[in-house]
């Protein structure tokens, strides 16, 4: 929890320096400008918010926090636009000219499709509106030009290898003794992919693996498909998976939702979850949470949307102040087992009952 603390730290300091007028200063704002910036005048700032898929069970999680965190340093409701852009790129990119021709003063963008965000940079670039991807990172050249051109844009998101590591390490801490229930020296596995072309996905779905296979494990892959991030998607396939196959041993999941669509399905040809199969996932979903608390989930991986959420609206409110931001602001996972899974939800639940 030390990131998270000291990301909580980051935030209030970096708001409190903003409200103080410490951090302008330090930008070469002058002490008059610095004044002029108090939280009262948040009341009047619009912040223009595009989330890919509202009904996506995390994005759904984070927007909220991030709603909650932005009332808490002074904006008023109204000005909080939330739209949610149905995984669609047409329809975001409709949005973000809204929100454009709304003059908004910056936005924040979980883009559908992060191999065209140069387009909605352009439109932000243009318009002189600050902009924060958040979630679905960027190109490393996309990122590179915001740096060279010296753009108001930023990434806030977390390193996707760090979830797949601490997958993989969950899994490894029970033991090949544990995990090879059929005893034929490999781990047979099925592997729930995020969606195509997802960064978070790839390095998920790569390196939970390859964490095993360096501790030791022989992996042995049966089925891998994509389930879209979805619970409903994933228990179709772990059903189709499991009338086809042999049981696996382990049903990686590259998030919680789908993890918990994998727990419904072993449910259904009553396997016990824990003790049948062993199941991991990623975001700590407060469902999933308590999985892991009884056992049917092993393990998670704490996608701190906390932390995310609060350093984009943070990152939003530096540029409208007239600051700049680093062009990446990162996050840190946190893995999540039945030996901390109390301090996680003590953790979000603190966070969702303050709204
Ligand atoms: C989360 C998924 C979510 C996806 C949306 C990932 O980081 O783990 O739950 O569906 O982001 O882009």
């Amino acid at each position: 929890m030390k990131n998270k603390l000291f990301c909580d730290i980051v935030a209030v300091l970096s708001v409190f320096m903003i409200i103080t007028g410490c951090a302008s200063n330090l930008n070469n704002v002058s002490s008059e400008d610095a004044t002029s910036i108090s939280a009262a005048s948040f009341a009047q700032t619009r912040i223009g918010v595009c989330i890919y898929q509202l009904n996506d069970n995390f994005m759904s999680l984070f927007s909220r926090e991030l709603v909650r965190y932005l009332i808490s340093l002074g904006f008023s409701k109204e000005n909080i636009i939330v739209y949610g852009s149905s995984n669609n790129q047409a329809t975001q990119l409709a949005q973000v000219e809204e929100l454009v021709n709304k003059k908004v003063d910056a936005m924040i963008v979980n883009p559908v499709n992060p191999s065209i965000v140069h387009t909605i940079t352009d439109m932000a670039v243009e318009s002189g509106i600050p902009l924060v991807y958040i979630n679905r990172e960027p190109s490393a050249d996309e990122e590179y030009s915001w740096e060279e051109l010296d753009l108001n844009v930023t990434y806030v998101g977390c390193d996707a290898r760090q979830s797949g590591i601490y997958q993989g390490e969950l899994l490894a801490d029970l033991g090949l003794d544990k995990l090879d229930i059929n005893k034929d020296g490999a781990i047979q596995y099925f592997m729930i992919e995020g969606a195509p072309e997802n960064i978070d996905a790839e390095y998920r779905t790569y390196y939970s693996v390859s964490t095993l296979t360096n501790a030791g494990f022989e992996m042995d892959c049966v089925l891998d498909e994509m389930g879209n991030w979805d619970m409903a998607t994933a228990k179709l396939i772990t059903e189709k998976g499991l009338a086809l196959n042999d049981i696996p041993e382990v049903i990686l999941c590259n998030n919680d939702a789908m993890a918990l669509g994998a727990i419904e399905a072993v449910k259904e040809v009553d396997l016990v979850p824990g003790r049948d199969v062993f199941i991991v996932g990623v975001d700590a979903l407060p469902e999933a949470l308590e999985e892991v608390r009884s056992g049917g989930l092993v393990g998670t991986v704490f996608n701190d949307y906390i932390c995310q959420s609060h350093s984009a609206a943070d990152a939003a409110i530096r540029y409208i102040s007239g600051e700049k931001n680093e062009h990446y602001i990162g996050c840190e996972y946190v893995k999540v087992s039945a030996g901390n899974v109390d301090e996680i939800l003590a953790e979000t639940n603190a966070s969702s009952e303050s709204e």
